[in-house]
């Protein structure tokens, strides 16, 4: 039986084919995540995958409804499986917000599914790190959410020369708007048409937009022109002060699909122009009021990294490192007598931490030596009665074949020692 176009299965590694996905590099990148979202002082939450069809539809736009996995349950309920986690946010923040000391700083990272085209970089489903503040309008919360997002690109190996963060604001491209039209309704639709600029045939562009009252010329020299607005002024200086100004620039493609955004907008991109975005975000201010029904005022900001794009990203620059899921010790067990003490043994040394492995039958001795190699055990450990009756353990490290002989009891602490020293 087949998987579903767009879905991924996860093998450990070694892969049987080179263009499977792996578990480990998968699990790789939700370290990094993890590690440098914690180090940023944000704490991680999670919300469930199935959501009422409403939460969506609400205020996420048209692209984002129209890629919705959504049906009925067996109780009749509209429901769809999340296709970003920002209304979910949305709503836990909205439910609890006088239990926590704002501002937040969330993260998660949650599996998300899109009825998408599938297309280099965009699958049906993938797993995003969102990172995520609420209750904070100054812009220093934007400054430190971007360089959250650059260390944790670099935190792959990624520098300057590798990704920059292409920002822009909602702000000024409204203001650009409303100096000149001033129907409210068209607003949303003239930011789709600066969405797709890059991607559409400029001939169509400049139509549409000559449909709305503009021209393909007073957009292009406006974004030509890049002046940054105040509050992006701001956040250029707060990162020059972090030395991150080189990881910048102001663009204002960038206007961001999504119908929430709300002032500064960005996208992380590669510089060679070969990959599709890595990560975007921007401030919703609104969200929480609308989520809430007006019951809760939160201003926030946030941004979504999936794991397609980054992945391929640091594959071809060489950055994954190699997965080899090596054992500290393959314990051999050769004589039949003692597989009660040995068992006791693999026991223990899990316990205190050690990654061990044995052969689950009785084998040959030198089929469990063959497995220990296979398995890239860095030790092989045996248990030996002497004659006197003391049970001693014999720890050989296969590559050095350097050999220890201590009481068994001695073993795990003279494992763990040679382990850590690794
Ligand atoms: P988004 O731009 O739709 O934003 O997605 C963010 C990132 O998720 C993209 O840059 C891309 O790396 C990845 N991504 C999106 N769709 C797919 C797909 N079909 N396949 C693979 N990767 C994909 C949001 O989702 C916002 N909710 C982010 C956010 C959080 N804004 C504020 N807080």
């Amino acid at each position: 039986m087949e998987r579903l176009p767009g879905f991924r299965d996860f093998y450990p590694e070694p892969l049987p084919k080179p263009d499977l996905w792996s578990a480990d590099a998968r699990q790789y990148i939700f370290d990094k995540w993890r590690g440098m979202a914690r180090r940023y002082s944000f704490r991680e939450y999670d919300g469930p995958p199935l959501e009422p069809l409403e939460l969506f539809t609400t205020k996420s736009g048209e692209e984002i409804v129209g890629q919705l996995y959504n049906f009925k349950d067996k109780g009749e309920r509209e429901i769809s499986l999340r296709p970003e986690m920002t209304p979910t946010l949305a709503r836990m923040v909205a439910s609890y917000e006088r239990s926590y000391k704002k501002p937040l700083k969330w993260f998660s990272l949650p599996q998300l599914f899109r009825y998408e085209r599938q297309q280099k970089g965009r699958l049906r489903e993938h797993f995003q790190l969102n990172a995520d503040i609420v209750g904070e309008s100054d812009p220093g919360a934007d400054a430190e959410l971007i360089a959250l997002l650059i260390d944790i690109l670099r935190s792959f190996g990624l520098t300057e020369k590798d990704f920059v963060l292409r920002l822009s604001s909602r702000n000024a491209w409204q203001e650009f708007y409303r100096q000149r039209q001033c129907d409210g309704a068209q607003e949303y639709a003239f930011y789709q048409i600066i969405d797709k600029l890059e991607r559409e045939a400029p001939e169509l562009s400049d139509e549409k937009l000559t449909g709305m009252g503009f021209s393909l010329g007073e957009v292009s020299s406006f974004i030509e022109q890049g002046q940054p607005t105040a509050e992006l002024e701001a956040i250029l200086t707060n990162l020059a002060a972090r030395g991150l100004s080189d990881y910048v620039k102001i663009d204002y493609h960038v206007i961001r699909g999504l119908a929430y955004y709300t002032g500064v907008v960005f996208e992380a991109f590669d510089r060679q122009g070969e990959f599709r975005a890595i990560a975007g975000g921007g401030r919703y201010d609104n969200l929480v009021k609308l989520i809430s029904g007006g019951s809760v005022d939160l201003p926030a900001l946030g941004f979504g990294m999936g794991d397609v794009v980054l992945f391929e990203f640091i594959k071809a620059r060489g950055l994954l490192p190699r997965f080899d899921a090596a054992l500290d010790a393959f314990c051999l067990i050769e004589n039949a007598e003692l597989r009660n003490e040995s068992l006791r043994l693999i026991q223990d040394l899990r316990a205190a931490g050690l990654v061990v492995d044995y052969s689950l039958a009785p084998a040959k001795s030198d089929k469990q030596f063959k497995r220990a190699q296979e398995l890239k055990a860095v030790h092989t450990i045996k248990l030996e009665r002497r004659q006197a009756g003391e049970l001693l353990a014999k720890i050989k490290h296969l590559q050095t074949r350097e050999e220890t002989v201590v009481p068994a009891a001695e073993a795990i602490e003279r494992l763990r020692q040679r382990s850590s020293q690794r």
